[in-house]
């Protein structure tokens, strides 16, 4: 006889559960439930986070890579370990490819200025989009005054998608960097950054992906996708403020030359010449940020904890619901219908101004963002000063969606 086929017995992903691990979500704002939509601005922490900063100050904290006491290694043992954990969550080659910075912002930054330095001449240029936010805009922007380099920019279509044709026209051999997202943080469109890079690399140009808005929603692996450069930060994928990771490529970060001097990113030092350390602490001068560092690992194990898997289908579900709910509202535009998208939704109401929804959301305990989202060219694009977004995490809920459509209607009643 045949044994029975084994059943998979994978547990439901359970969001009431979830919301258990976030404590700042259990509270009223002004005398309604806290309903916290403004996760692309930054998400909430896990209490498995603010434990781990609280026990790094409580009984671990010494500075790192400088001491040969009992504290000071473990505390570089433990920052080291979270290199570690990046490096894995990424699927890099090397734990010397990750550098942490400030964020995701700072991991631009440092691109544009190094690489910019040593790569980009007078008459070059770096191809960005036009659904960039400000930080992967202003820094190449510096750069190319700078050099006299020009700053190109791939155009988007109404549904809110790169054209993919318009990118392969500006390809050229003055090309030098292509810096795009691979999430928009303000219409939710996910990029074919795969097919992008591949396009690319046949100019031999490297690409930079402004990963902010996906490393929260979705698996990734930097070899597969044969990035150069991917740049996220902690403090949206449920970890503390004040920490990102710059990803790049060995064989780029070889040879960039340093982005700040000081302590630990030197060899020797001379009044004549200083040499450089080694990958990766020839970008990390300075004492860095170590317990948020510690405390971000402990956000990686919480997402490890959840997995991908479950963290992607439900966060789609919520945005196929909230969607629907949404379009269901009449004289409601949503702003970014790309067809791959995570799980964000920018959108109007009638003409009432978004600053307007989002003071009557927040008298309702709802959070949301208004505003142009630091995508004030995206804004332009079409022809709209702001939006109202919707950003939904793993730990929010149908409900919340209803509670945010029942809200609009209020806001539509009480401002038409
Ligand atoms: N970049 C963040 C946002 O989209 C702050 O809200």
């Amino acid at each position: 006889m045949n044994e029975p086929e084994a059943i998979a017995t994978i547990a439901p992903f359970d969001v009431q559960k979830v919301r258990n691990d976030f404590p700042i979500l259990n509270q009223k704002v002004h005398e309604q439930p806290l309903v916290y939509l403004d996760n692309a601005a930054s998400s909430q922490k896990p209490k498995a986070v603010i434990e781990a900063l609280e026990k790094y100050y409580t009984a671990q904290h010494s500075n790192v890579h400088r001491g040969v006491h009992y504290l000071s290694s473990r505390a570089t043992e433990s920052f080291e370990n979270v290199r570690g954990k990046a490096q894995r969550l990424i699927n890099a080659k090397h734990a010397h490819e990750i550098i942490f910075t400030r964020g995701t912002t700072e991991a631009v930054n440092l691109v544009a200025s190094s690489f910019g330095k040593k790569f980009i001449s007078e008459g070059d240029e770096v191809l960005i989009s036009e659904m960039e936010h400000h930080s992967n805009i202003v820094p190449w922007q510096i750069v190319c005054e700078d050099k006299g380099a020009k700053l190109k920019v791939i155009p988007v279509n109404d549904a809110g998608e790169l054209i993919f044709e318009a990118f392969e026209k500006l390809l050229s051999e003055k090309t030098k960097i292509v810096a795009v997202n691979h999430v928009s943080n303000t219409l939710g469109t996910i990029n074919p950054v795969k097919k992008i890079i591949e396009k690319a690399h046949e100019f031999n140009v490297p690409v930079l992906l402004d990963a902010a808005q996906a490393v929260p929603h979705m698996k990734t692996d930097v070899q597969d996708l044969n990035a150069d450069f991917y740049c996220f930060s902690s403090h949206k994928m449920y970890g503390p403020t004040g920490i990102g990771i710059l990803y790049g490529k060995e064989k780029w970060l070889e040879e960039m030359p340093p982005y700040q001097g000081g302590g630990e990113m030197i060899e020797t030092v001379t009044f004549e010449k200083t040499t450089y350390n080694d990958l990766p602490y020839k970008f990390e001068a300075g004492t860095p940020n170590i317990a948020d560092v510690i405390a971000f690992g402990a956000a990686i194990d919480y997402l490890d904890s959840i997995g991908y898997e479950d963290i992607s289908a439900y966060e789609k579900e919520l945005l196929e619901y909230a969607t629907e709910q949404l379009l269901n509202i009449n004289g409601l535009r949503i702003i970014g219908t790309a067809e791959n998208k995570a799980s964000v939704i920018s959108f109007l109401m009638d003409e009432i101004h978004p600053y307007d929804i989002g003071t009557i959301l927040d008298q309702l305990g709802i959070a949301v963002r208004t505003g142009h989202h630091c995508t004030e060219p995206l804004m332009n694009r079409f022809g709209i000063s702001g939006t109202v977004r919707a950003s939904f995490a793993f730990y929010n809920t149908k409900e919340e969606v209803d509670v945010l459509v029942k809200g609009l209607l209020k806001a539509k009643e009480m401002l038409s």
